[in-house]
């Protein structure tokens, strides 16, 4: 009995850390990581596709991260970013002289990744030219260095991303058909933020907690007309511009306050944005996480922990969430002591257990 209670402790530990980073409880974002955690224990090619800034590169990490494959590497190479002819290089490796200039033999990242998980990134700016050997090392896992003909065998996870429509590009034939079929195993699919504007406050008070302590200025009070600004915008650049423009707000705070970021143009008539049944009428970042901790405890039944708690719907540690509840004086109405579910767990102080449930 305590071996199993000791193995659930850590299994609820381990899944706090892997979705740790990932913010947001929108009903999108949950059937994601509802994806990822179905595939990823599996070694099954994963095809990550979205716009840009929606978090395909989080994503890949995740998988990784919760398979078991997370002890070895983790490589990534971005397909865009390089010319062809050192891309199959960077792919596969040379031996000396295979080129000119290939001055010393080199290790490719199919090779760097055996065992481990290779993450190509922009997967649909493949030059054509390289699609065949891709698909070979896919079906075979073996290829060969350029400038060699020995044969190396790898055992290889690959997780590929791209913000471009890849049925389009087959259908107009820039990307072969066979290849995409090859990637497509095991699609994901991440929604844009204006799509999921319910996860908005939850990413912004991430970033001003994490950028504000980083940049040593603490925000206390984000004004609502500035939530509600930022609730309501388009987001084309996604979580990557959000997290941009909290920094760019970060550096022009005042007195603890977050001034709204967005151009007067985005913000106009756009008064109280209502977030589910709930309208977030946020005064003071202690209010507005409050009330979010609050919403997001009475939708999980005030289940703390696990994968379908309130920790792990919020991105935070299960004891993060402890904590922050006691600083804000969070407890479950009317539950008596001897209706404690949980048990006095190692950081939890008794006066403060008796409140919560775990599952
Ligand atoms: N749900 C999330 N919670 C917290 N941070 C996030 C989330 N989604 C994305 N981010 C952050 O937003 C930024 C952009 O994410 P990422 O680089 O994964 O996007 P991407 O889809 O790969 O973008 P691109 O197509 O432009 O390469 C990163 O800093 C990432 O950590
Ligand atoms: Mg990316």
């Amino acid at each position: 009995m305590v071996a199993t209670e000791i193995l659930r402790t850590s299994d609820q530990a381990s899944y706090e850390r892997r979705f740790e980073q990932i913010i947001g409880n929108s009903p999108a974002l949950e059937a994601v990581l509802e994806q990822v955690e179905r595939v990823a224990p599996t070694g099954s090619t994963v095809l990550i596709q979205g716009e840009t800034g929606t978090g395909k590169e989080l994503i890949a990490h995740a998988i990784h991260n919760i398979s078991s494959r997370c002890g070895r590497p983790f490589v990534r190479l971005n397909c865009a970013a390089i010319p062809l002819d050192l891309l199959e290089s960077e792919l596969f490796g040379h031996e000396k002289g295979a080129f000119t200039g290939a001055i010393a033999q080199k290790i490719g990242r199919f090779e760097l990744a055996d065992k481990g998980t290779l993450f190509l990134d922009e997967v649909g700016d493949i030059p054509s030219a390289l699609q065949p050997k891709l698909l070979r090392v896919l079906q075979e896992q073996e290829f060969e260095r350029l400038g060699s003909t020995r044969t190396h065998q790898v055992n290889v996870r690959l997780v590929a991303a791209t913000n471009r429509d890849l049925t389009e590009m087959v259908n107009r034939g820039e990307f072969r058909s066979d290849l995409y079929y090859r990637l497509n195993v095991f699609p994901v699919l991440l929604p844009p933020l204006r799509e999921r504007r319910e996860d908005i406050p939850a990413l912004v008070m991430h970033f001003v907690e994490v950028l504000g302590r980083r940049m040593g200025r603490e925000i206390e009070h984000i004004p609502p007309e500035t939530m509600s600004a930022l609730s309501s915008y388009q987001w084309p650049g996604n979580i990557r511009e959000l997290q941009n423009l909290i920094e760019r707000a970060v550096i022009l705070s005042n007195d603890g306050v977050l001034p709204n970021p967005l151009p007067a143009a985005e913000t106009e008539q756009r008064a109280t944005v209502s977030l589910g049944a709930t309208t977030l009428g946020a005064t003071t970042l202690r209010d507005s996480e409050r009330t979010l901790i609050l919403q997001t405890l009475e939708g999980v039944g005030w289940v703390i922990g696990g994968p379908k708690g309130a920790a792990a719907k919020l991105g935070l540690k299960r004891t993060t969430l402890i904590h922050k509840m006691q600083k804000l004086g969070i407890a479950r109405p009317g539950l008596q002591s001897s209706e404690n579910v949980m048990g006095p767990g190692p950081q939890v102080p008794d006066s403060f257990a008796r409140h919560l449930s775990t599952n």
